[in-house]
């Protein structure tokens, strides 16, 4: 038995704490200053306000914040080495800069060191679990699941599905797709804390049979999610309308193959209109919004509370390498102009809880991560509420625990993380 015990200011959600919430008693809000988390065995045994005794390996965070990891449920493993390229929209900017970067994981070598690479780099950045894309290779895949594995996360992902408008290096077949889908889904999915994902990478660069073979093989394996982009920016819409002129909307590509449903995330939805928020809402899929991506790749400012008020779960994601942060609060920051853009203000506590629990709830995961609830597996990141001397005078001049809270998601980035825990185990800062 492993007892670990963490003594900070610990803050999380126990439902979501909806849009009105700026003030510090808002429902869905948990807050319980200088406790101490009860980690056994890797999960969550306890709160308690006194030290637990001496069976229990005590740190002692006092004045910290402790937060559970956070949550991004749509980032590209292979990106990181295009992030921060200037000048092009979307579909320019795959053919410039990411279909090259991506071609060069067709060597083991390249998947293995990148895979361990975004991986400590998610940790750093605070982030526990992803929802993720690797490449089209197979080899990316078991890079990054062996790579996970190895660091215990709960990471979901699975190889991309691309048999046309893409260079030769960087499609597939319908049989290679077929039979890669299926070795790996046999070799990762459920083992420890991996789940697969069957991850389109776009409908242009899909066919329609190779989409009728994602929805086939959505429908024959559960547990299995459904990753892909949608509606993400003007030039693309009207290519999609070109390729499937059958279809009443983006969405609606999807929707045929039986692609949107509970377990379906869905990047982007800058370009739904109210039908495809209604079947969004009706099926219970999941978008993942992502702001700093659509920033800045000029795509466009995606409205969250029409999602929400059709029904649809919206988390939060960084989307790297269009995004341009992995970390959750930089993206928290992002969000929170984009809405203002759109005459909407972004309280604090319901951009953290969509990167905790209310991500955890769109994946069905809520009873593993996204949380302190007891049972939980102890995915928690430790925080300085202020780095350096604008944040700090900030920081000090806070008269409410929103305020404070705001700032650090405004102003916060990496640098704030002081330690990350992944299942108890301290993997960054010390
Ligand atoms: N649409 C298809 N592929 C991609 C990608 O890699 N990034 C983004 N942001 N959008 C995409
Ligand atoms: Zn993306």
């Amino acid at each position: 038995m492993t007892r670990l015990a963490i003594r900070a200011d610990l803050l999380d959600f126990t439902a979501d704490p909806g849009w009105a919430a700026s003030n510090d008693n808002t429902p869905g809000l948990r807050w319980r200053p200088g406790h101490w988390l009860l980690i056994e065995n890797g999960r969550i045994g306890g709160v308690q306000r006194d030290a637990p005794d001496a069976a229990w390996t005590q740190q002692d965070r006092r004045g910290k914040l402790l937060m559970p990891g956070f949550i991004d449920t749509h980032v590209h493993m292979p990106q990181l080495e295009v992030i921060a390229s200037y000048g092009t929209e979307l579909l320019h900017w795959l053919e410039t800069y990411t279909f090259p970067a991506e071609l060069r994981y067709a060597d083991p070598a390249v998947c293995a060191a990148g895979s361990s690479r975004f991986l400590d780099a998610l940790l750093m950045h605070g982030t526990t679990s992803a929802v993720v894309f690797p490449t089209v290779h197979k080899a990316s895949v078991d890079a990054l699941f062996t790579a996970a594995e190895q660091r215990g996360m709960r990471l979901i992902a699975g190889k991309c599905l691309m048999d046309r408008n893409a260079p030769p290096g960087l499609t597939d077949t319908l049989d290679s797709a077929e039979r890669d889908s299926l070795d790996l889904i046999q070799r990762w999915h459920g083992k420890g804390r991996l789940a697969y994902a069957h991850t389109v990478r776009f409908a242009p660069t899909s066919s329609d049979a190779q989409l009728a073979l994602a929805g086939r093989l959505l429908a024959a394996h559960p547990g299995t999610y459904l990753q892909t982009h949608v509606a993400e920016n003007r030039d693309e819409l009207n290519w999609v309308a070109e390729l499937f002129p059958d279809a009443r909307s983006y969405l609606d590509v999807y929707a045929r193959h039986g692609l949107v449903g509970p377990r379906s995330v869905l990047a982007h939805g800058v370009w739904l209109d109210a039908e495809d928020r209604a079947l969004l809402g009706r099926e219970g899929a999941q978008m993942a919004h992502c702001p700093s991506s659509n920033l800045f790749l000029g795509s466009g400012l995606a409205d969250w509370r029409a999602l929400e008020d059709a029904g649809a779960a919206v988390s939060l994601a960084s989307d790297v390498g269009g995004g341009t942060s992995l970390s959750m609060l930089r993206t928290m920051a992002d969000a929170y102009k984009v809405q203002a853009l759109r005459g909407v203000r972004l309280p604090a506590w319901k951009a953290l809880y969509a990167a905790t629990r209310g991500a955890a709830v769109a994946l069905g995961l809520e009873r593993e991560i996204g949380s302190f609830d007891l049972g939980c597996v102890a995915d928690c990141v430790a925080w300085e509420y202020a780095v350096g001397p604008v944040a700090s005078v900030r920081d000090a001049a806070a008269t409410s625990l929103h305020e404070r809270i705001f700032a650090l998601m405004t102003l916060g980035d990496e640098r704030n993380v002081m330690a990350t825990y992944v299942a108890g185990r301290c993997l960054v800062g010390a």
